[in-house]
């Protein structure tokens, strides 16, 4: 079944590799000619040789040929010199490498197309999905999704799946041809068949369950840097070097563990199937070489023989590696197949379109509880009206943030309804919801661009002179004149180039230049400083009189900003008079 998706993800690219395939089958074709043309070209130097040795120069050889064989065999050639055949050799080597040039070129090309193309589905896929599916999921896993799985599955159609066609067809051609010189070289297929069945499920039983288990650990030591390096100031201040660099070690160790275990399966694959058919093409040699005495085959057949068995070997190791490159592509399919298929958000939000927002917001009836926790609320009911600023109190953990959240529909309560202008918030498209909003949050998030590029982040088409203004309202106007490239200056990763309360003026600029009727600011000006704080709320006091605001506060400053108070503890919400 995973392999059924993988083939729909590779559809687009069919015409590359159906295209590769044929060059490599064509090359399969100047492959399988060079053993007859060994055989063609021993038949007229044997012939030749053994005119000689009729002048007595090499009597072995010519015992050795038979003449009853070289009279056959002197019908079979005639008309072909050593100089044509070497001629035809050599076209034939030509067409060898133009046509490996040529599917090494398609191959590789289509490679990386496929991992382009699956990439941008991924990442497109990530980015669509409900906050609750990354709440679920370790970053470090749908990394390693990206990094490794996407390979795994590129490698495989490329360097597997189009090889197994020529690959098949050397085999089969080989025997084939091996059959019709002689028939015994039928008993191969007796002995190869059922030994390469027997070993490829003995082996791949071990392969499958440690390509699972080398996946896992992969992501897991992937996970633990890429978190690492996320907190690593935390990491710093406490110390924890030594124990954090005990810990990679341990992972990686349990990656090199797994990956031995599997190398060494895949190794040990190839060698014994190879080792097998070599031993049955030494038993048909000795056989043959029963014939030869008895003059019922020519030494030249025999020379083609043995280039048909060595042709054979190839495609054997080839076909036998491919069991545990199945088992391990069919992991890495599952994991993008259940990623994938994972519901985008969108799907829960309806078509209408908001335009704009005239910012009348109720809760009815609300219950939420996030999974395995207990309910926050078993039915909040809550009315702000258009224009009205509400301020939000209430101890950490009472569920402030996670109201805002329902709003944003971010999260959905279980039961009851978030209404804005007196319509479900879910029949809206959650994109024209959303654009009614600006938020300030309670965790700022910054992008690793300059200071205008995070001002106009919901609004990239606004001018200099916009971004200036809700700069000078949030007061980081001053500060970011003094920098060195002005407004273009960078400001790092999640803004670390900044204080915490310039980072907070920023978020504030870019919630105000986005001119939403509503404003959502969840403990927006903690990180101020009260005297900036104090100007910040005198500037801001006209600009919220045209929004709908939700306060979420602590601070008496802001408190006095509201038209309204709401408390929130334990579930309950109680209005307090300002
Ligand atoms: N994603 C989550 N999964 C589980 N529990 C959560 C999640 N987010 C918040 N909580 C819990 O929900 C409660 C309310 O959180 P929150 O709304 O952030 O509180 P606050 O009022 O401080 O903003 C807290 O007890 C918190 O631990
Ligand atoms: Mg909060």
């Amino acid at each position: 079944m995973a392999l059924k998706d993988l083939l729909n993800w590779i559809k687009p690219f069919r015409l590359w590799l159906a295209l590769a395939t044929l060059s490599m089958m064509l090359e399969s074709i100047a492959v399988l000619l060079s053993p007859w043309i060994a055989g063609q070209f021993a038949h007229i130097v044997l012939s030749e040789t053994s005119v000689l040795s009729e002048t007595s120069v090499l009597p072995e050889t010519a015992k050795l040929t038979g003449t009853g064989v070289l009279a056959e065999t002197a019908q079979l050639t005639a008309g072909l010199s050593v100089s044509s055949i070497i001629g035809l050799w050599l076209f034939l080597f030509t067409c060898q490498a133009g046509l490996r040039f040529l599917s090494a070129y398609l191959i590789t090309t289509s490679g990386a197309k496929i991992l382009t193309s699956l990439s941008r589905q991924v990442y497109d896929h990530l980015q669509v999905l409900p906050m609750a599916f990354h709440q679920r999921h370790q970053q470090g896993d749908l990394l390693a999704l990206i990094s490794h799985d996407l390979n795994v599955i590129a490698q495989f159609v490329t360097g597997t799946l189009t090889s197994i066609a020529p690959l098949t067809m050397t085999f089969v051609g080989a025997l084939i041809m091996m059959v019709l010189i002689n028939s015994l070289a039928a008993l191969l297929v007796l002995i190869l068949v059922p030994a390469f069945y027997l070993l490829i499920k003995l082996l791949g039983k071990t392969i499958r369950p440690l390509s699972e288990a080398l996946a896992q650990a992969q992501a897991e030591s992937l996970a633990h840097v890429q978190h690492n390096l996320s907190i690593l100031p935390a990491l710093k201040a406490f110390n924890r070097e030594n124990l954090e660099s005990r810990r990679y070690a341990e992972k990686v160790q349990s990656v090199l563990g797994i990956r031995l275990k599997l190398l060494t399966a895949q190794a040990l694959l190839s060698p014994m199937i190879q080792w097998v058919a070599s031993c049955a093409i030494l038993l048909l040699l000795w056989l043959l070489s029963q014939q030869l005495i008895s003059e019922q085959i020519s030494a030249a057949q025999v020379i083609s023989l043995i280039f048909y068995g060595l042709l054979l070997s190839r495609p054997v190791s080839s076909l036998a590696g491919l069991y545990g490159q199945v088992q391990q592509v069919r992991g890495s399919s599952q994991r993008l197949h259940r990623m994938l298929q994972q519901v985008p958000e969108a799907s829960a939000g309806g078509k209408l379109f908001v335009a704009p927002a005239r910012g009348n917001i109720a809760f009815h009836g609300v219950s939420f509880c996030y999974p395995e926790r207990a309910p926050i609320w078993s039915s909040l009911n809550l009315k702000i009206a258009a224009g009205e600023t509400v301020a939000i109190t209430g101890p950490n953990g009472a569920g402030k943030t996670t109201l805002l959240n329902m709003l944003l529909g971010f999260i959905k309560p279980q039961q009851g309804k978030v209404l804005i202008d007196g319509q479900d918030i879910y029949q809206y498209s959650l994109a024209s919801l959303r654009e009614q909003m600006g938020l300030v949050s309670q965790n700022i998030l910054l992008s690793d661009e300059s200071v205008a590029n995070n001002i106009r982040y919901g609004r990239p088409e606004a001018s200099d002179a916009e971004v200036e203004r809700a700069a000078r309202q949030s007061g980081v106007h001053e500060f970011v004149a003094r920098l060195p490239q002005g407004y273009d200056t960078a400001i790092g990763e999640l803004g670390q180039k900044l204080s915490g309360g310039q980072r907070q003026r920023i978020a504030l600029a870019r919630a105000l230049l986005k001119g939403s009727p509503i404003l959502l600011l969840d403990e927006a000006t903690s990180m101020l400083d009260p005297q900036g704080e104090k100007q910040f709320i005198q500037q801001i006091r006209n600009v919220l009189k045209q929004h709908t605001v939700l306060l979420v506060t602590h601070s008496h400053e802001n408190l006095a900003l509201a038209d309204r108070i709401l408390h929130i503890e334990n579930g309950q919400l109680s209005e307090v008079s300002a």
